[in-house]
């Protein structure tokens, strides 16, 4: 029967969902459930508590709401709490929950800031399923009793490694000494660190673990570059690299909040269209961010890992790593924001010679191809800009306005001259700019890369332990010197201290 919704080899049919469930999957377009969907879904409608760990984009959110959906009582209570850590996410989530519950007649409401409490809670004389919120909006509400009679079946900590970033790990515990013991726990995050496992140990009752690693961080999709420049030149390279790749829409990752203003606002002033997307942002200025993003009014988003995790955004067609991410993890997080859905995507990274090591232990880490490149100079920027506004201009549809403008214009002026005419009106505002040489050669990269070995080799060979115990011991002392030494800043110490080493030596 369910044969009519879903393709009738598609796996979702195995999850015993209601009817109306793949009517709504169909509608959405998903053929095949995602890995974490494959494994959440049946331990969930089994009524599990569970851990799951899936990277971003991989479809936790219907890995949750569709057993969600499936197993509503419609009883008229609220059935279900999700818990996201931005008012973004709250709707993000409610919006798809809404879409695959379109024939289940799910009702949903958002406790977030930054909108009337009085209007918020006026919604639940609507009487929602699902209520999505905020901790801090959702708090505020157990606190001051305004939910009466407020037990979900189901409670659903979505983007978890999110809420620990924004400080909101105390409030979740809070909000769980408001809600009743005997509900279902769920548990969603990207990544697993150690305080979200303290935090599942104390919510979670006996939880499954379900986590999926990507299986292939070198996504065949995505064309993976590294370019090697000095500190002061991060700017002008990304500026070169915009103008040379031209891309539809790109995500800059920066280390720190402050730098992704100041990054979106340089690139402002240079005249190209972006934005930036930071936690230090009021609500409204980020889901301003991205919304233009979304929409395409901007196609540049310079944003932090924290602020655009767990954030749906397709087509994105570049993503620059602006410093060298923090650790493979957030590596791959960041790339997979490219390359999705069978389309083609680069990842761009900038790293300084002396990221060169970090580059490489992310390389080994992930097991990607990372390729070196050169940063373009004027000319090759301009050939290449030059091919790419060739087949965009003779692929741009006619438009009736130009038709229009073309028939008043044709008996007054030369085509030649006007074709001339227009191409420098279009082209007056790509111009490339900056210095001509942007970063290092590969010849230049080479050889540090051989100094870097033989430096390296050389101190290995000075380490070499004929005892590794004592060779352990001594950097150990020489650790403590340091330490010694920057507390003290007496001789002393550092001298005795190596007497000592001596002395073991003999
Ligand atoms: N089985 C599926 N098939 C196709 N697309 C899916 C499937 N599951 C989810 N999606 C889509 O993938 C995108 C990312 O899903 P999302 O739940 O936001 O990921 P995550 O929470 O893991 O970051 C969404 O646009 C969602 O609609
Ligand atoms: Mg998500």
């Amino acid at each position: 029967m369910a044969k009519d919704f879903v393709d009738e080899v598609s796996d979702f049919l195995n999850f015993g969902f209601k009817k109306s469930v793949l009517r709504g999957i169909k509608e959405l377009g998903f053929i095949q459930p995602s890995p974490i969907q494959k494994e959440a879904i049946p331990a969930i409608l089994d009524g599990l508590d569970v851990i799951a760990q899936a990277q971003t984009g991989t479809g936790k959110t219907a890995a949750f709401g569709l057993p969600l959906i499936n197993s509503l009582k419609h009883n008229g209570s609220i059935e279900a709490l999700i818990i996201t850590p931005t008012r973004e996410l709250a709707m993000q989530v409610s919006d798809e929950i809404f879409q695959l519950g379109k024939y289940n007649k799910v009702r949903t409401v958002c406790f977030v800031g930054g909108q009337s409490v009085f209007k918020q809670l006026e919604l639940l004389d609507k009487k929602p399923q699902i209520v999505i919120a905020t901790p801090g909006r959702l708090l505020d509400y157990l606190r001051n009793h305004k939910l009466k009679s407020f037990s979900p079946r189901v409670v659903v900590l979505d983007e978890s490694d999110e809420m620990l970033d924004m400080g909101f790990l105390d409030d979740i515990e809070e909000i769980f000494q408001y809600l009743y013991k005997d509900h279902q726990t769920l548990l969603f995050s990207a990544t697993m660190p150690i305080p979200i496992k303290h935090l599942a140990q104390k919510i979670l009752n006996n939880p499954k673990f379900i986590k999926i690693t990507p299986e292939n961080t070198t996504n065949e999709d995505i064309s993976q570059r590294y370019y090697i420049i000095n500190d002061a030149e991060r700017e002008e390279a990304i500026v070169r690299l915009i103008d040379s790749e031209m891309p539809s829409k790109a995500i800059i990752f920066t280390r720190m909040k402050k730098e992704a203003d100041i990054l979106a606002k340089r690139l402002i002033e240079r005249g190209y269209k972006a934005c930036a997307m930071h936690g230090d942002m009021e609500q409204r200025e980020r889901h301003r961010s991205i919304k233009a993003f979304k929409d395409s009014k901007s196609n540049i988003l310079v944003a932090t890992d924290i602020a655009a995790r767990g954030l749906d955004i397709s087509g994105v067609s570049h993503v620059f790593n602006f410093h060298i991410p923090l650790n493979p993890e957030s590596y791959v997080h960041r790339i997979g924001r490219t390359g999705r859905a069978g389309k083609k995507g680069v990842a761009i990274t900038l790293a300084t010679p002396l990221e060169f090591k970090e580059l490489r232990r992310i390389k080994e880490n992930t097991k990607a191809t990372i390729e070196l490149y050169e940063i373009p100079n004027i000319q090759d920027t301009i050939s290449k800009k030059d091919t790419q506004w060739i087949e965009k201009i003779l692929k741009y549809p006619i438009s009736d306005e130009a038709l229009r403008l073309y028939e008043q214009v044709r008996s007054s002026a030369d085509m030649t001259q006007l074709v001339c005419k227009l191409l420098s009106m279009l082209l007056e505002e790509v111009k490339v700019l900056g210095p001509n040489k942007i970063g290092l050669r590969k010849k230049d990269l080479q050889k540090f890369q051989r100094e870097l070995r033989q430096e390296e080799k050389a101190t290995y060979k000075k380490q070499k332990p004929d005892h590794p115990k004592k060779n352990d011991y001594s950097k150990k002392q020489n650790q403590k010197e340091r330490k010694v030494g920057q507390a003290k800043k007496t001789h002393k110490v550092s001298n005795s201290t190596k007497t000592k080493r001596n002395s073991k030596r003999k």
